[in-house]
């Protein structure tokens, strides 16, 4: 089997590429990326030279480039995973989202199409998407597989799109597709503008901690091995033109969270107590900013035996493990001309 990844050097992808690159060695694994700053090669260090594994350097965007590459290879399960993903960026440049997300994913599908030609026998192209298609839940409920969409930022306005077209290409062409939306993902590897990896290494370098508005939004966490776990049973036993929901029963409030990191690197750091909640910095909140968001997990946990794995405080406490040992990696990623919002907002003209 060829297994096409796209965006494997980035936080998710390079989790997905691991596993399959060690757990299928019968399998060949292409990861497609385009290496932009989410993008990094280092993340792969470790499976690099494996002798079932090929790294493609190209933008998703290219059409042509991906009909090539399609005739080429002749893949027969597409992971799609490569997007631009940050909320915050998406409100200061949309287009790239729009570029990205919506016409990468069509130039997929279409190069898929073109080699599969009808076929879908041992042939599927799995979208990987978001919980925020779905919109902002009030205190209560959860989003379900049936939610409507109700996109409010441009970048999940972007995935909502992206998602659309891969069920148009099943309904219309009869694609082999499958699609998961997945909450928020947080382990190793995350780039340091989402919220965790930002906060552990403003923490560490004692910069405020921007908490937007009044840190009220609530997100539900899961590690990034369980939506990987996840992904490998949708690809395998999910079935044709469905939509699976990822999600790990694991609601915080941001501020919560953040008073538990805090407490966390104290700890490690060795800090006096409250010492890292000292650099918490209310600021003005994100515009549109989604109030909650939490999943309804229980199709997937029924029909493909999926459950989310370790309690949150052990994983989260591994993941600042991870970091801690991890401080090159931290400074590579960071490097060049990065600026997170806050920065942008508070710090430069
Ligand atoms: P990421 O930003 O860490 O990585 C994205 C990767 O895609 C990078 O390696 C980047 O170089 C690559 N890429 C970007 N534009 C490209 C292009 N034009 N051509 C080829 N490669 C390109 O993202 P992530 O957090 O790992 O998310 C991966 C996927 O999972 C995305 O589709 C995202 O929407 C989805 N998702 C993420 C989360 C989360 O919490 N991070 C939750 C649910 C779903
Ligand atoms: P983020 O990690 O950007 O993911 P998403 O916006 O896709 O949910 O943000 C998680 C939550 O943390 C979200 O409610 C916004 C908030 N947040 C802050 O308060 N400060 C920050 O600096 C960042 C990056 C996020």
């Amino acid at each position: 089997m060829k297994v096409l990844i796209t965006g494997g050097a980035g936080f998710i992808g390079s989790h997905v590429v691991r596993h399959f690159v060690n757990k299928y060695a019968d399998y060949h694994i292409f990861n497609l990326d385009k290496l932009t700053y989410a993008g990094n090669l280092e993340n792969l260090k470790d499976v690099e030279n494996r002798p079932n594994y090929t790294f493609i350097k190209a933008d998703i965007v290219e059409e042509k480039e991906m009909l090539r590459l399609f005739e080429q290879h002749r893949f027969d399960y597409v992971i799609h995973l490569a997007a631009e993903s940050h909320v915050d960026r998406s409100i200061s440049n949309p287009n790239d989202f729009v570029f990205t997300n919506i016409v990468g994913t069509v130039n997929l599908l279409n190069a898929a199409r073109s080699i599969w030609n009808g076929e879908t026998e041992r042939k599927r192209f799995y979208h990987v998407s978001t919980d925020e298609v779905y919109g902002s839940l009030d205190e209560t409920g959860l989003f379900t597989e049936d939610s409507r969409y109700d996109p409010r930022s441009p970048y999940s306005a972007s995935k909502a799109g992206s998602d659309h077209l891969v069920r148009a290409y099943f309904h219309t062409f009869n694609l082999p597709v499958v699609i998961s939306n997945c909450s928020n993902n947080y382990g190793s590897h995350q780039f340091p503008e989402k919220l965790i990896p930002l906060f552990i290494n403003n923490i560490v370098n004692n910069k405020p901690l921007p908490v937007y508005g009044k840190g009220e939004n609530v997100r539900d966490w899961l590690w990034v091995e369980d939506h990987v776990r996840a992904i490998d049973l949708i690809l395998h036993i999910g079935k044709t033109g469905e939509t699976y929901n990822i999600g790990g029963n694991n609601e915080w409030k941001n501020i919560d969270l953040i008073r538990l990191l805090c407490t966390i690197m104290d700890k490690k750091l060795h800090r006096e107590t409250g010492e890292s909640a000292r650099l918490i910095t209310f600021i003005k909140d994100r515009a549109g900013h989604d109030l909650r968001y939490a999943i309804n997990a229980s199709k997937l946990t029924q029909e493909l035996g999926w459950q989310p794995s370790l309690p949150f405080e052990t994983v989260l406490e591994k993941t600042v493990d991870w970091y801690l040992e991890n401080t090159e990696w931290l400074r590579n990623v960071t490097s060049g001309d990065y600026k997170t919002y806050y920065e942008r907002q508070y710090t430069t003209k």
